[in-house]
């Protein structure tokens, strides 16, 4: 099935001055107000709530460079049209997702580690993509592409039905005041999205150091019919898959005494 039509962009994002390293903080909106415009074409959120802000982040000067000399192999520009996988990967693997890859340390482990698969990672923050293009170009990795845009459009408009493998969600901003909730990435309608793109039996990975919302991860998770939970564990909760590597920002919490909670669900037959 073809990917539901495009709709029409708004233009503008709301611009935050915040730090400059996705990784470390999350993103505080000013207010409500600044966050929401009407449009219905918005997927996971009606209200057209994203769940990212601009950064004002600087590209540094090896990244801006990774970006001129590995771009045009590694940004697949979005398009509001069916990827092409092969074209974009050179060859026909299996397909991964990650949404918000930040600086793009964990993509690199995992697509150097998987290197049988595809990876294909969504992030909006330009000095994170020229990040992941430098440690591209750094180790060699030739299976990471990547889309500077809003994953959830990316996720609509570019991916048909059954082409996902498996779906990567690490850290997401947890937007954890009680106003911001409804900005989070892990919500009924992109879940839904998102199991209609996997294949059966692709899995959807999340991880996060914030326990609200790893409940809510699980949550939402088990209310999708077409997913079910790979652990067994009373609380739903996994162990982390080897193929996620310990990050330094969260050993840094692990030292701290605070939980990492990842959590795994696959598509159902
Ligand atoms: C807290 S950071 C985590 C980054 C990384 N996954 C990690 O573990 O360090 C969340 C990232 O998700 C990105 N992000 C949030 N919503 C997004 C969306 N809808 N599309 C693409 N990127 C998004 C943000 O720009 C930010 O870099």
């Amino acid at each position: 099935m073809p990917p539901e039509s495009p709709g029409v962009l708004p233009g503008g994002f709301f611009v935050a001055m915040l730090p400059q390293d996705p990784s470390t903080e999350p993103p505080q909106a000013e207010g409500d107000d600044a966050v929401t415009r009407p449009d219905p074409a918005d997927v996971a959120h009606p209200r057209r709530i994203r769940s990212f802000v601009r950064r004002a982040g600087r590209t540094s000067t090896g990244q801006q460079r990774a970006i001129d000399e590995l771009g045009p192999q590694l940004i697949v520009p979005y398009a509001p049209q069916p990827l092409d996988w092969a074209a974009a990967f050179g060859r026909t693997a299996p397909s991964i997702l990650e949404i918000g890859f930040g600086m793009g340390e964990t993509t690199a482990h995992i697509a150097q580690l998987r290197s049988q698969d595809n990876f294909l990672g969504c992030e909006v923050h330009e000095p994170g993509m020229g990040a992941l293009l430098k440690l591209a170009g750094e180790r060699e990795i030739g299976n990471v592409r990547i889309i500077q845009h809003d994953a959830v459009e990316v996720v609509a408009h570019m991916l048909t039905e059954g082409c996902l493998d498996g779906v990567h969600i690490f850290f997401p901003d947890p937007w954890h005041k009680k106003r911001h909730n409804k900005r989070r990435l892990v919500q009924p309608p992109l879940v839904k999205l998102l199991a209609s793109r996997l294949k059966v039996g692709g899995y959807i990975h999340c991880a996060t150091d914030w326990e609200e919302y790893a409940h809510q991860m699980v949550e939402v998770l088990a209310g999708e019919p077409a997913l079910e939970n790979t652990s067994s564990a009373a609380d739903g909760f996994a162990e982390r898959p080897d193929y996620r590597p310990v990050t330094k920002f969260e050993k840094r919490g692990l030292r701290l005494g605070h939980g990492v909670w990842d959590v795994v669900f696959r598509k159902r037959a």
